[in-house]
């Protein structure tokens, strides 16, 4: 019987290879060319959960991309933690800017990164972060060191919303049965100073159309006479924020919760450094809703960002043309409380409200999903918190992001249990991005601290 760290050490060329393996298959769930790769990557899921020790492996088919589904149950009696996770990823694009193939991965060494880290589209998010848990449980099982019962869920289609994986869980609540869920599909807050997410904010999606004259015009002829849609998209864009940067939607923050002075004092005490973040993204300011910090603006405010806008000519050159239409893809973060749909429909209400006449306006809602926020007293955080100073050495900072895992607040409602987030990655990993990339020494250090959550959450459950 050996222990982490030496597994880890014998071990590491082969872990490292086989996420290698498993960042070459395109698994991007978005573009339907790549179905058939989607598909490969879930079955090499399948493959790697039964190589690990699982007794049940089950490739679960759906509307969409199959869901794997793999246990070892050793004891009825004995806790069940549900691992959660995905096999899907981002589209590369824009393509041009990697410096290698995204589905090519290589190691390279980072300033931050001296230890080297792996370079592919997936490689943290979030093809890396799963495959920590594909590894320690192969750890736990084949070193006789699995204190508890154990499921798998690993979807393929939490980059476009996880539709199918809300039915699944709807429609299998006594299969997914468990104590607690544990997921790494988000990051930390330093290589030196690990953190535990504690909130996930809600997301609201929409495209908006506004449509104009039936057809293109010269913008000679008819310039200055008729409503120009996307002259018109523009300021009605523009008119959701206000001087102080607060979203001008009537009832939009009628749920948002305000944190006290404390919780808000609390969160300032997270190591943070302006400049540093500044530096990072190359920018002379920072930007946002007036009365609040940096941190507090991207995790417990609620905000609205345009994600794509287009319409009339973008071709080389020049072309003197009105557009018939012009559209544009909005998000919405939200926090806890505010619920997605309400907000959607107050989206919705409003945006149509503000259109000047001599245009139509549609919004037509995508996906969206709940926010999430979990207290830290409970068994599964001191489990977690108690695994992180095992191999940190030091007591991870609860904190709240920024991003969405919108199944997580559904996980609650249907399965009636907790989600611990502990995540490796780093701000600096370009999750989404072209160059996205994962430390060697987070991918190795989060197989390292895994298995501690079991340990530890199996001794508190006592
Ligand atoms: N893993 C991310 C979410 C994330 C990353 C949360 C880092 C916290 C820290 C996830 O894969 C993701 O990208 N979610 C989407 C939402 C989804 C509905 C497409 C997001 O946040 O944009
Ligand atoms: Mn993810
Ligand atoms: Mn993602």
């Amino acid at each position: 019987m050996q222990n982490i760290q030496s597994y880890i050490e014998k071990n590491k060329d082969r872990f490292l290879s086989e996420l290698i393996e498993l960042l070459k298959i395109p698994s991007i769930s978005a573009d339907s060319a790549y179905k058939k790769d989607t598909i490969k990557t879930a079955d090499a899921v399948a493959k790697s959960l039964e190589d690990a020790g699982c007794d049940v492996v089950e490739i679960c088919e759906t509307d969409g991309y199959p869901i794997i589904y793999a246990h070892k149950i050793i004891d009825k009696n004995l806790p069940t933690v549900l691992v959660y996770g995905h096999y899907d990823v981002q589209p590369p694009d824009p393509i041009n800017l990697w410096d290698s193939p995204p589905f090519e991965p290589v190691i390279k060494e980072t300033q931050l990164h001296p230890e080297g880290a792996i370079f592919a589209r997936g490689a943290c998010d979030d093809k890396g972060q799963m495959y920590m848990h594909v590894k320690a449980m192969e750890f736990m099982t084949t070193q006789n060191q699995l204190p508890c019962n154990v499921k798998f869920m690993i979807e393929g289609e939490e980059e476009v919303g996880s539709v199918n994986l809300a039915k699944f869980v709807k429609e299998n609540q006594q299969k997914l049965s468990n104590d607690v869920i544990l997921i790494s599909d988000t990051g930390m807050i330093a290589k030196d100073t690990p953190s535990i997410t504690t909130g996930l904010r809600g997301l609201s999606y929409v495209e908006v159309e506004v449509t104009g004259p039936n057809r293109d015009l010269h913008s000679g002829l008819y310039g200055g006479a008729v409503a120009n849609p996307i002259n018109v998209l523009t300021k009605m864009i523009a008119s959701l924020h206000d001087e102080n940067n607060h979203i001008t939607i009537p009832g939009f923050y009628d749920n948002v919760e305000e944190l006290s002075k404390d919780e808000r004092a609390q969160m300032a005490k997270a190591p943070f450094s302006l400049e540093n973040y500044k530096k990072a993204l190359d920018i002379d300011a920072v930007y946002g809703e007036e009365g609040y910090t940096t941190n507090e603006r991207n995790s417990i405010r609620p905000t609205l960002d345009v994600n794509g806008i287009w319409g009339g000519y973008t071709g080389e050159g020049a072309k003197t043309v009105i557009a018939s239409k012009a559209y544009a893809k909005i998000s919405m973060r939200l926090v806890p409380n505010q619920d997605w749909e309400n907000i959607t429909n107050l989206f919705k209400k409003h945006f149509e409200s503000i259109a000047p006449k001599g245009v139509k306006v549609k919004v037509n809602p995508h996906h969206g999903g709940q926010g999430y926020v979990t207290p830290i007293d409970s068994i599964g955080y001191q489990a977690a918190s108690k695994a992180y100073q095992d191999t940190f050495g030091k007591t991870p900072i609860p904190q709240r992001s920024g991003g969405s895992i919108p199944i997580v607040s559904l996980f609650e409602q249907e399965l009636k249990s907790k989600t611990i987030l502990m995540g490796f990655g780093l701000d600096s990993d370009a999750i989404h991005s072209p160059n996205e990339h994962f430390g060697v020494w987070n991918y190795l250090k989060g197989i390292e601290t895994i298995p501690g959550f079991y340990k530890h959450f199996v001794e508190l459950s006592k």
